[in-house]
């Protein structure tokens, strides 16, 4: 989704949003744009285009000024364009204010502001907010007009908004159901979407709850709830370190986080389960909300849960409210890697009165506040948009909880192991990227990997693909298996794997090009390239050998493609719309 970001303080406010903006450019990144105050006036820049083409064609940092906003923009509502992009401004140009969300009853509110002769330059929903606080602030305080505008706001915003005709410099914030955090300076404070933007210049942090309004000086911050009067919300602290949100000399994000698994998959497996586990012991039915990547692991979890004897099913989160009857005595896991993707957010409130498991990466995310118990994955902040490492610290959380941590020691290492074959994988890849299909295939367990490397790969390469339980070919699929179409099967030996073996052969002997990750001689044979997991492996640990390699495969597609993996068009890394 959007990100925003804002800054009150002594630094050149132009310089700590184009940097912000770099570090959000995950959530959105077709148009991008800041407002800066200076001498009273305001200075906004904004066009289409990713923060580090627009920032340096249009000299961002070359404004001047100590408090300012910015956004990069992911489009809701109007087509990707100069006018569109965010900041949003008043006729004036007094009023400034970014936002992320979708504001619901738009036509009624514009229709309204156009009677009383206000001219829009924009297709945004995101404009009536600078607009309508003019409006409100004729006949009050700004505070007070700001607290009333966002009141009139149906549907889903955080928003930054200031003025320059504002008596003290202040930065105006509201929440409601799209995230917004405050950071804590000295003598400085800052606000943004998400907290790696703000982890250069502070640790402590603020999540604003459903409903706040706050506002920021220079010097602090004062948050009231939707009645007005004032609150205190809990700061949290993270010791993650900038540089984690920085590349550290790899060419992408992707593969960095890729290659951080061998370390964080230690912390994650460190991560405090107790609660959690105790609660699954008291429930006989559990239903698993997720979406996109977090789903895959859902299935996982649902999968073994089943298998203990549990009636679990795993539910893509934005179905859930349509297909699902949750009641008292349905436990709830929900995993989201952000806490906040705005479909798992829904299906929590189908959830209703059901207790409810977080699965989450974000201290302090909405999905932490509507659960009962929250177990974190603990992999540090996740930047590219394709998740990698937050999904491998999923898999561990979920094969946590059913087998505790023992049969999880080996992780790291073997994780390890799979990384040395990327020069293998990227020999594969060279015969993959000129392709217009894949399929991948699995059994049991595993079908949720496969799953999960067949979203990677189109996520960022832009080839068609699909994933299916192997046995699921021959009624239909099969008819799209001609000469070289590669099927990527994810064969360990199991007790599935005859079975796979045997649709393995179906595709050969349609001349599909057969890529397997095995630790079995003769589905190697058969396989045209093959990657090869360690002999007498556990299989609970299967999964994760199994999808370093998918995730190597479709980055190095990826590249090889021209693409780059860390921004794939049309997506973003934190969904806060349904
Ligand atoms: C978006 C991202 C996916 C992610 C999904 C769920 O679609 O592009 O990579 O898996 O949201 O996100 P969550 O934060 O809930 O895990």
């Amino acid at each position: 989704m959007c990100g925003i970001i804002g800054y009150i303080g002594l630094r050149k406010a132009s310089e700590v949003l184009t940097e912000g903006l770099k570090r959000l450019e995950y959530r959105g990144y077709d148009s991008v744009g800041i407002a800066v105050v200076n001498n009273r006036q305001l200075e906004i820049k904004k066009d289409r285009g990713m923060v580090d083409e627009v920032s340096s064609a249009l000299q961002f940092t070359t404004v001047e000024g100590n408090i300012g906003v910015g956004h990069t923009r992911w489009a809701t509502n109007g087509v990707v364009c100069r006018e569109n992009a965010h900041p949003h401004f008043n006729e004036k140009k007094t009023i400034v204010a970014v936002h992320n969300g979708v504001v619901e009853n738009v036509s009624e509110l514009r229709g309204m502001l156009e009677e009383k002769e206000y001219r829009f330059s924009s297709d945004t929903d995101s404009e009536i907010i600078p607009h309508l606080l003019e409006e409100n602030h004729k006949t009050q305080p700004l505070l007070q007009a700001f607290m009333e505008t966002a009141a009139q706001l149906k549907g889903s915003y955080a928003i930054v908004a200031l003025s320059t005709e504002d008596t003290g410099e202040r930065l105006l914030l509201a929440r409601k159901n799209s995230p917004l955090i405050i950071g804590v300076g000295r003598g400085e404070m800052f606000c943004a979407s998400d907290i790696p933007a703000m982890l250069p210049y502070t640790k402590t942090f603020v999540p604003l709850e459903e409903g706040d309004v706050a506002v920021l000086t220079r010097h602090g911050y004062k948050i009231f709830s939707p009645d007005g009067s004032e609150v205190e919300r809990r700061q949290i602290t993270v010791d993650w370190d900038a540089e984690l949100a920085q590349k550290g000399g790899y060419p992408h994000f992707m593969l960095k986080e890729i290659f951080d698994q061998r370390h964080f998959i230690n912390e994650t497996i460190a991560s405090d389960i107790s609660s959690a586990r105790q609660l699954i012991d008291e429930y006989e039915k559990i239903d698993v909300v997720a979406c996109g990547t977090s789903y895959h692991a859902g299935m996982l979890l649902a999968y073994l849960l089943s298998e203990k004897g549990k009636i679990s099913q795993a539910y893509i989160a934005s179905d859930y409210q349509f297909i699902a009857k949750p009641g008292k005595k349905t436990l709830a896991i929900a995993i989201s890697q952000s806490g906040e993707t705005a479909d798992v957010l829904q299906a929590l409130r189908h959830a209703g009165d059901s207790r409810k498991i977080a699965i989450t990466n974000t201290v302090g995310s909405t999905i932490t506040r509507v659960s009962d118990e929250t177990v974190y994955l603990n992999s540090g902040p996740e930047i590219g948009v394709a998740a990698t490492k937050t999904f491998t610290s999923q898999l561990a959380i979920v094969s946590k909880l059913i087998y505790g941590k023992q049969r999880l020691e080996p992780l790291s290492g073997l994780i390890g192991k799979m990384l040395e074959k990327e020069n293998q994988i990227k020999e594969i890849a060279t015969g993959l990227a000129g392709k217009e299909h894949a399929f991948f295939i699995a059994r049991g367990m595993n079908v949720p990997i496969a799953y999960e490397g067949s979203l990677k790969f189109k996520e960022i390469t832009y080839i068609h693909s699909e994933a299916y339980p192997g046995g699921e070919l021959k009624h239909g699929t099969l008819s799209l298996i001609t000469e070289g179409v590669p099927v990527i099967a994810l064969a360990p030996r199991d007790k599935a794997l005859p079975k796979l073996f045997g649709n393995i052969k179906e595709v050969k002997a349609r001349g599909g090009m057969v890529v397997s990750v095995t630790n079995d001689g003769e589905v190697e044979k058969e396989s045209d390239y093959s990657v090869r997991i360690p002999e007498g492996l556990d299989p609970a640990l299967y999964p994760f050998a199994l999808v370093v390699p998918l995730q190597l495969l479709a980055y190095h597609v990826s590249v090889l493609k021209g693409i780059n993996p860390d921004k794939p068009r049309n997506l973003a890394k934190s969904v806060t719309v349904e």
